[in-house]
């Protein structure tokens, strides 16, 4: 099946399954026309993570002007798009159902067809987004697959056969790649997310300063970073409390040795599935695929094509649900205004 035969379509894609409250709009699954994100960065600054209940009412008071920017920036109005994707879940409950309602109001109001998205779904297909500035067409990925989901409420290693087809080979057993991060983040005294201040404080410092334990799990295609907390935590309690270092002036080194580990693990442990399973190609999405560390040494050495998303398409967005209702669309899997939030919702069960 390649994009080629399918249909042309526009997609207005709505996402708010957890703090970003995010509008945009898609032709034929890979071209942007508008991608509008709100983000409540303040808010998780003053509460120093997501706070579920601060969250849905900030969607509630911003999703209706991030539904209409997104369209205007497209020079669209609702007539003009053919279908309106949203994410159903996982994510918050109370931010899911903002999102949801939005989108059924407006498929109610205009006739248009709706269809629900999972957004770990979401997150795979933005790695199909054609990004414009690019100097060449990006090509699609090609089937089967081996695609990477690192975020932070998910690891997941799955195989694509097919448009729509997801084969789970394993996952985290405790922390998500992302959520590793963040904790560690927090140990640090990093800002959150945790993410994106370790890749910084990284730059600066020595990945094999400390030789952090890898859990390869061997024989499973599951993941655990939960042995690798504990061994920072006490590497950072010995240098602080024991040696009487600052913190300051471990952080980098530290933060380095720490990213170089979770990185070794999934780039190893990815590898190996793919070559398994015949996989032709690989794919790394979701928030911590937007880690430099990790995008470069996934590309190094891989045969075959690595599909990552541009780093502005890997945190939450609402292009990836658009991308990703655009298939489900062409394929005639469109939904009933009955649908409701689900919050917990592995991929590849059906809805
Ligand atoms: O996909 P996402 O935006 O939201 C979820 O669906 O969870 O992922 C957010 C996660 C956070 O845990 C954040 O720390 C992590 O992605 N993240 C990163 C980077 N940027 C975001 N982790 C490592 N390196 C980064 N540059
Ligand atoms: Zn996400």
């Amino acid at each position: 099946m390649t994009e080629t035969k399918l249909p042309p379509a526009r997609i207005l894609g709505i996402e708010t399954s957890c703090d970003e409250t995010a509008a945009a709009v898609v032709e034929d699954g890979r071209r942007v026309l508008s991608n509008v994100v709100a983000s409540q960065n303040e808010l998780r600054a003053e509460y120093g993570g997501v706070f579920p209940e601060v969250a849905s009412r900030e969607h509630i008071r911003t999703i209706y002007s991030v539904v209409e920017e997104s369209l205007a920036q497209a020079h669209l109005v609702l007539a003009d798009v053919d279908a309106i994707a949203v994410t159903r879940g996982p994510g918050l409950p109370g931010s899911l159902v903002v999102g949801l309602n939005m989108a059924k109001g407006m498929a109610l109001g205009s006739g248009k067809p709706l269809v629900g998205i999972n957004h770990l779904e979401g997150h795979l297909y933005s790695a199909w987004i054609q990004v414009d500035d690019e100097e060449e067409q990006k090509p699609e990925p090609e089937f089967p697959l081996l695609a990477l989901l690192v975020s932070g409420g998910h690891t997941e290693l799955v195989l694509m056969h097919e448009h729509l087809s997801y084969e789970r080979l394993g996952g985290t057993l405790d922390d998500a790649a992302g959520e590793a991060f963040d904790k560690i983040g927090r140990l640090l005294g990093l800002s959150y997310p945790g993410g994106p201040a370790i890749e910084e404080a990284a730059k600066e410092g020595k990945p094999t300063a400390f030789k952090f334990p890898r859990a390869w799990l061997e024989g499973t295609w599951d993941f655990s970073f939960s042995g690798l907390k504990t061994a920072v935590l006490h590497q950072v309690l010995k240098l602080t409390e024991e040696m009487g270092l600052e913190l300051d002036l471990v952080v980098e080194d530290v933060a380095a040795s720490f990213q170089a580990a979770v990185v070794d693990v999934l780039v190893t442990k990815t590898r190996f599935a793919a070559q398994e399973f015949g996989a032709k190609e690989l794919l790394v999405a979701g928030g911590v695929s937007a880690n430099q560390a990790l995008r470069t040494l996934i590309a190094k050495d891989t045969p075959g094509l690595v599909h990552i998303p541009p780093i502005h398409l890997c945190t939450d967005n609402a292009a990836m649900i658009a991308a990703a209702g655009y298939y489900r669309f062409v394929h005639g899997k469109v939904d009933g205004l009955e649908i409701d939030a689900m919050p917990t919702w592995p991929l590849g069960e059906v809805g």
